[in-house]
């Protein structure tokens, strides 16, 4: 059997609690002779205290030697000051960028048990099961030019401005299309690609290649849609979607909506894969310094994303099934974390939660 190493990257707020709930259940298959190597290392604000960077080069080199990374959370309200480069955030897109991960999963699945803790009417959303398929290395969030300066024309010459640049070029929206025709093809068979192609250039050319890759997938339905609209289908109808396509920005909007409609951005993870696989996976949700250090975190997405982990960079899916049934027997079993606690239910901590879920793979 082989070893898979595994760089574990905990950061900020509340991610080292919840990163060592799904530890715990990675020791659990280890223990049952899973060959799992797990290197810790620093990353976010917690680095940069530490070496003066958010994404040390020490932590890069682990990340891309290893076979999957297991990322918590960064950011901190401490660091809002820094510059840019400097930021939590800057690491986690650093890694996007330097592993090449330009395939962000992020599922919305509504769990029956937690219906009623949707902002939506249960009826709309018991039994959600969308996928947001988002490309994560393009787009306005990495295009150049960038920056600030003089403005030489626009409304107001002569005033200081900022610029982004949103590009995409065909073969970066080649792949990522195959990834959701893909994925649509294990699922409902239905892909909606959303852009905003009544206005943008790049969403013309985003949805003309989308409508070449459908050919090479004629099981798969594909419809298109403006950002707008899809934002208030979302809302109005979650139901119709099977697996969205979007852009990098896009779909980083569209994801939190979709998030907050299962009830608790605490249940959900998400894998950021390169063209071979490997990843990184994550909870959908921040660091939520507010709660940090109190033991009351939810980790049930960092769990369910070490889950995906297995599945997706370690071929592992007995293992990952494993723990999606211990998840859910914990839920059936009534337990919840104060962000989805309901009358009726067992309030537990992050450890409690933890240990329960580990019991489950009995
Ligand atoms: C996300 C986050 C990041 C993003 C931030 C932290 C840079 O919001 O993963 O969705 O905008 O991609
Ligand atoms: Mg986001």
């Amino acid at each position: 059997m082989p070893t898979h190493h595994i760089a574990v990257l905990p950061g900020d707020g509340i991610g080292p609690e919840i990163v060592a709930e799904a530890v715990k259940v990675l020791q659990r298959l280890s223990k049952d002779g899973l060959d799992l190597q797990l290197e810790f290392a620093d990353v976010g604000g917690a680095a940069y205290a530490k070496h003066g960077h958010p994404l040390p080069e020490a932590t890069l080199a682990l990340a891309k030697k290893a076979d999957a990374v297991l990322f918590g959370a960064v950011g901190d309200w401490k660091y809002d000051n820094l510059e840019r480069h400097l930021r939590p955030e800057q690491a986690i897109l650093g890694l996007r960028k330097h592993l090449g991960l330009f395939a962000n999963l992020r599922p919305a699945i509504c769990y029956a048990e937690l219906a009623a803790a949707s902002s939506l009417k249960p009826e709309l959303v018991g039994g959600l099961d969308i996928l947001i398929v988002r490309e994560l290395t393009g787009d306005i969030y990495f295009g150049q030019p960038r920056g600030r300066r003089t403005a030489s024309d626009g409304h107001f010459p002569g005033s200081e401005e900022g610029f982004d640049t949103m590009r995409y070029s065909r073969p970066e929206i080649e792949r990522i299309a195959h990834v959701a025709f893909q994925a649509a093809r294990k699922r409902g068979k239905k892909v909606t690609s959303v852009d905003k192609a009544n206005v943008l250039e790049t969403s013309q050319l985003w949805r003309e290649v989308v409508t070449q890759v459908a050919q090479q997938y004629p099981d798969v339905q594909l419809d298109h849609m403006y950002v707008d609209n899809a934002a208030m289908q979302l809302v109005k109808a979650p139901k119709s979607f099977d697996v969205i396509v979007t852009g990098n920005l896009f779909g980083d909007i569209l994801s939190d909506e979709a998030a907050m409609l299962t009830g608790s951005i605490g249940m959900l993870p998400s894998a950021s894969l390169d063209a071979n696989n490997k990843g990184l996976f994550e909870p959908s949700h921040g660091s939520a310094p507010d709660i940090a250090g109190q033991g009351v975190a939810n980790p049930l997405a960092t769990i369910l994303s070490a889950a995906m982990l297995l599945r997706y960079s370690l071929g592992q899916p007995q293992a990952a099934d494993r723990i999606g049934a211990a998840v859910q027997r914990v839920l059936a079993d009534g337990l919840r974390t104060p962000d989805i606690y309901a009358p009726g239910t067992t309030k537990v901590g992050t450890a409690q939660m933890g240990d329960a879920v580990v019991r489950a793979m009995g």
